[in-house]
């Protein structure tokens, strides 16, 4: 399985910390946050990796990150999504060569979790796989609305929902097999001009390819102040703990 991580994007909800640099460099206690999702796609067994960039600070990664092998990464590559704000799919949409037939590991770079998903990674033999984590605020994220008849079919996702229809949140970790190249393809950009992994998401729902199952660890994004603070408290304490 191949890896992806999207750290294009502005970070517009984080100035003016990301006037400087790209928000996925910005630390989570004491490593920059792409770190994380590397770390995660590394445990779970994937080292062939791509980075796709974006913004005004796109050279700033090769400085961090080089060429991975600090990691355990055994090829990193990285693209540049000329709209930064494209959409989630749009940056997923480049890769397609580099994942040539494969399946695709899809991480953002803004989002750290301490899950394993290398039980997922191992299992998985197609469609898609979503990973859900209960949370106060769904309506920021992709939510879940399940059957009324049967509580563990997802009926649809909604991107953030007003009024969302469950308390989960589509975590911003996605398998999926070759076709998804097919599904972004066919997608038109939603009301905020962006690709939407939602969108793809639901193509596969509709064909009956979405599993999901709920990620059992911490997990947050990093985009709003209070998320960052959040996620650099929890890795601090973790690490506090483990010395
Ligand atoms: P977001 O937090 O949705 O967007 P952003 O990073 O541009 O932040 P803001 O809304 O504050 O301006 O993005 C989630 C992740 O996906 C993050 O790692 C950036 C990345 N991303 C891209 O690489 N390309 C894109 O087109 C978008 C929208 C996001």
């Amino acid at each position: 399985m191949k890896g992806v991580i999207l750290a294009g994007g502005l970070g517009t909800r984080l100035y003016p910390l990301t006037h400087a640099t790209s928000k996925q460099l910005l630390p989570i206690y004491d490593k920059p946050m792409i770190y994380y999702p590397i770390q995660t796609l590394v445990r779970a067994g994937v080292d062939d990796i791509m980075v796709v960039t974006g913004g005004p600070h796109a050279g700033d990664f090769i400085r961090v990150l080089r060429n991975g092998r600090q990691f355990g990464v055994r090829h990193l590559e990285y693209t540049y999504q000329e709209n930064p704000e494209g959409g989630l799919a749009q940056g997923l949409g480049l890769c397609e060569e580099f994942v040539n037939g494969e399946s695709v590991a899809f991480i953002l770079g803004d989002n750290t979790t301490d899950a394993e998903i290398r039980p997922a990674v191992e299992r998985f033999t197609g469609g898609a796989m979503v990973f859900l984590k209960h949370v106060p605020d769904p309506e920021r994220f992709g939510c879940p609305v399940f059957s009324t008849e049967d509580p563990l079919r997802i009926e649809r996702i909604e991107e953030k929902p007003a009024y969302p229809g469950s308390r989960y949140a589509v975590t911003g970790l996605y398998l999926y097999d070759a076709q998804v190249f097919e599904h972004i393809r066919a997608i038109t950009p939603s009301g905020r001009g962006q690709l939407e992994i939602t969108d793809v998401n639901n193509a596969y729902l509709r064909s009956g390819n979405l599993a999901w199952e709920e990620l059992d660890g911490f997990w947050s994004d990093a985009g709003t102040f209070e998320s960052l603070y959040g996620a650099n408290k929890y890795w601090a304490e973790k690490s506090r703990t483990e010395d």
